[in-house]
């Protein structure tokens, strides 16, 4: 089975159902169920035996080594994060935490339990964290999309944290020989956003004839991406990239360059 943290949040919610549409692994979900986890995105799965919901943090080590070695899953894919940019702006503390300190926690975890694991199984195994392309900071105008290569320019404590967690997914590669991949996707739309997020507030407030906010002077460029594009990216990267690699889900297509000397290998 695969370990999937995060699960009932937006992204990770859309790449459940995907998951188990496409095929009869199980999935354990841990997720701490904050303000942005929602059981009600996994509502058709009730009773379905392949998902298994766990309400829990991944800062939580002792649960997170009972869960790893109960379900000896052969990949864990992190979606569990703080992801809004304004709250971050608002309320750091949370970010920190779960963000850095949290995805330390789940190394920590992972790599213990990769460490026991038989040869067979450790050359399966994949830790893959699910980044942004925000840790890049802004785009300019005209400017091409975000490529691996990008210098990290991390703007918000957001960002900033998700950067920290990058570096660190990748320093258990390079201290510990954990296999990891990251992903750092551009801005997701779709079912079950949440929806103080730009889109669907957009939406709903041209329905109520609400003011459209608009951020600073509006000149800011993003790179969207449906969200049900990123989760089948993240299946390509887990089903096909190397140990260690770092990956631009972008504009539908997963863009398989190679990073830090691995080879490349083409999206199917
Ligand atoms: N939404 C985007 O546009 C976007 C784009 C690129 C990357 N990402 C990344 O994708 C991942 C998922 O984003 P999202 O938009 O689905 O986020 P989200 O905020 O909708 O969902 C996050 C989920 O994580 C859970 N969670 C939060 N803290 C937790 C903790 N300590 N332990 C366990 N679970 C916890 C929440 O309950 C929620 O279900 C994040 O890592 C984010 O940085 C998001």
């Amino acid at each position: 089975m695969i370990f999937i943290t995060g699960g009932a949040g937006f992204i990770g919610a859309n790449f459940v159902l995907d998951w188990l549409a496409s095929g009869d692994e199980p999935v354990l979900n841990l997720d701490a169920l904050t303000y942005a986890g929602n059981l009600q995105n996994l509502a058709t799965l009730v009773g379905d035996t392949r998902h298994i919901f766990v309400q829990g943090d991944i800062g939580d080590s002792s649960l997170l080594v009972r869960l790893l070695a109960q379900y000896q899953p052969r990949a864990v894919v992190n979606f569990a994060a703080e992801s809004h940019v304004d709250r971050s702006i608002h309320g750091p503390g949370d970010f920190i935490q779960t963000n850095i300190v949290g995805t330390f926690r789940l190394l920590e975890s992972v790599r213990a339990y990769y460490a026991q694991l038989p040869a067979t199984d450790q050359q399966v195994f994949r830790f893959l964290h699910v980044s942004t392309d925000e840790v890049y900071g802004s785009l300019a105008k005209n400017a091409p999309p975000f490529a691996e290569t990008h210098r990290y320019e991390p703007n918000s404590p957001y960002s900033a944290s998700k950067a920290a967690s990058d570096h660190l997914v990748r320093a258990y590669h390079h201290t510990y020989g954990l296999p990891v991949l990251t992903t750092n996707c551009s801005n997701n739309y779709g079912p079950y956003h949440f929806p103080e997020k730009l889109i669907p507030l957009m939406i709903v407030n041209a329905l109520a004839g609400k003011p459209l906010p608009v951020y600073g002077d509006g000149m800011q460029v993003r790179d969207w991406l449906y969200v049900k594009d990123h989760c089948s990216a993240i299946r390509c990267v887990l089903d096909k990239a190397e140990r260690v690699s770092a990956y631009h889900p972008c504009r539908g297509q997963v863009q398989l360059p190679a990073v830090s000397g691995v080879q490349q290998q083409p999206a199917r």
